[in-house]
């Protein structure tokens, strides 16, 4: 069946226009970090003082996170990107399911409430449909640390029944450096008894966000950004206010953008030690980068050419940039191959990418690409949150207009993403009426009858 077919028959919901082919300029903002952000409002709980988290992008994860703090009895005060949270009066160790099946990052809460109130029954974590992503790596590390945990008909319950109530430390070797496990055996062991240690640990930047403002509380956290992480308990935490770090992601989104619309631009506010791995696949593939003042990268890109990427842990190539940047690959010169080696289900924007034009060959987690001189604007989806951004950045690049949809995705991680694009020159808006054959589709839309067909490999 056609994909015009399809959306003759259908409303659909709210979606993205988009007219492909604009070139991109001028200085695209990066915001804080949405995997940060999420990670120190759980944090937040550690301490009965109030605390201040400056640089916290508006996004529904975040606004998710909220009320997930709220129900556990934190009161919560927002003003534009800067969230007090004061969590002196938490009662309520249980999170229900209709807020965390939708979060992962509800998992959080564990550590924090077992230290809190000694107990947590919190459901299975949900989010982005990218694997089957287990808590193990969690409950192991919580189990060493002393609590008792359960897993029963889909809820983790976990207490701390010695007599003081608290966890103590241990030395604990994760099998594979998780990032969430090893956020979650920092915030449960910095309250605990004596000293912890995480071999294996995971060293991503957020990871070092969430110890930096951790130790500005009063915690002893040494390591983080190491494989090794060591933390001294302590026996209580104040409050503080802290800045979450830019968004390494969103950076490596926009400047994906800029090299798959072949568009100079600068991007920022930066860490660039974060994006090691990003910037240098991106000159390698023909881009180039220079830093522009402290906290801005400029980015010029040339003839794109293939490459070939594997994601892996920080420092590696990030696995949240798989897919955007296979959304460029498909308009690179010559071939490339990525392979996803964290999650075992991150391609579901492949066969959205061949829709459009591209020429994509999957075998298990690896992506044979052959790049195709252009991409024909269509009626595309996303399935989770990178892979969303993964097809608008096709979009950008395609000839003609797009139809997108799966708002619900992308608004879980990018701030104002259409705005900023639209600042820096795209033409893409956010419609909400109903699709008609008149109002969406163009000559250059493509049908699913002619996927692939195209002849046009760069
Ligand atoms: C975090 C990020 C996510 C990013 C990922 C990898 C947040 C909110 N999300 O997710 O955007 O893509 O890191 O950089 O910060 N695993 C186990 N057992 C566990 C935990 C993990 O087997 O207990 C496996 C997972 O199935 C996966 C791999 O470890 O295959 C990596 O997962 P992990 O690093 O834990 O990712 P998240 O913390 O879920």
């Amino acid at each position: 069946m056609s994909s015009v077919a399809t959306i003759k028959r259908n409303v659909i919901p709210p979606h993205l226009e988009v007219k492909g082919g604009c070139p991109l300029s001028g200085i695209l903002k990066v915001s804080g970090a949405k995997n940060s952000s999420l990670v120190l409002m759980a944090a937040a709980l550690l301490t009965k003082e109030k605390l201040l988290l400056e640089n916290v992008p508006q996004l529904t994860d975040i606004e998710v996170m909220s009320e997930i703090l709220s129900n556990l009895g934190a009161k919560l005060t927002k003003t534009n990107n800067s969230i007090e949270i004061h969590s002196e009066f938490i009662h309520n160790a249980e999170l229900p399911y209709q807020l965390v099946h939708s979060l992962r990052a509800s998992f959080f809460c564990v550590g924090p409430l077992l230290t809190r109130l000694g107990k947590a029954k919190i459901p299975l974590p949900g989010g982005c449909n990218i694997g089957a992503r287990p808590v193990d790596e969690h409950i192991n590390g919580l189990k060493a640390l002393g609590a008792e945990v359960e897993v029963k008909d889909d809820v983790v319950k976990a207490q701390v029944s010695s007599k003081n109530k608290r966890l103590h430390g241990a030395n604990i070797t994760l099998k594979y450096p998780s990032v969430g496990a090893t956020e979650t055996i920092v915030m449960a062991s910095c309250l605990a008894l004596g000293k912890t240690t995480i071999s294996n640990a995971a060293r991503e930047p957020e990871i070092q966000d969430l110890a930096k403002m951790l130790n500005s509380m009063g915690a002893k956290v040494f390591g983080a950004g190491t494989k090794k992480i060591t933390i001294i308990g302590v026996e209580s935490l104040r409050g503080t206010s802290h800045c979450v770090i830019p968004d390494r992601i969103e950076a490596g989104t926009f400047l994906i953008a800029a090299a798959i619309t072949r568009s100079p631009l600068t991007i920022g506010p930066v860490i660039p030690n974060h994006l090691g791995a990003v910037i240098s696949k991106l000159q390698e593939c023909g881009c180039s980068i220079s830093h522009h003042g402290n906290h801005h990268l400029k980015i010029i890109p040339r003839d794109i050419s293939g490459v070939e990427i594997t994601t892996s842990p920080f420092p590696g190539f990030p696995t949240d940039l798989q897919a955007p940047f296979m959304s460029l690959m498909a308009t690179a010169k010559g071939s490339s191959k990525i392979k996803e080696s964290v999650f075992e289900k991150r391609m579901q924007h492949v066969l959205e990418l061949n829709k459009m034009g591209a020429c994509i060959y999957l075998e298990n987690n690896t992506a044979h690409i052959k790049g195709v001189k252009e991409l024909l604007g269509s009626n595309v989806k996303g399935g989770d949150l990178r892979s969303s951004a993964a097809i608008i950045l096709a979009c950008l690049s395609a000839k003609g207009t797009s139809i997108f949809t799966g708002l619900e995705h992308l608004d879980r991680g990018y701030e104002k993403f259409e705005e900023k694009l639209t600042n820096a020159g795209s033409i893409i808006s956010r419609k909400f009426e109903k699709i008609t054959p008149q109002n969406s589709f163009t000559s250059n839309t493509i049908s699913e009858d002619n996927i692939n067909t195209q002849k046009n490999a760069a």
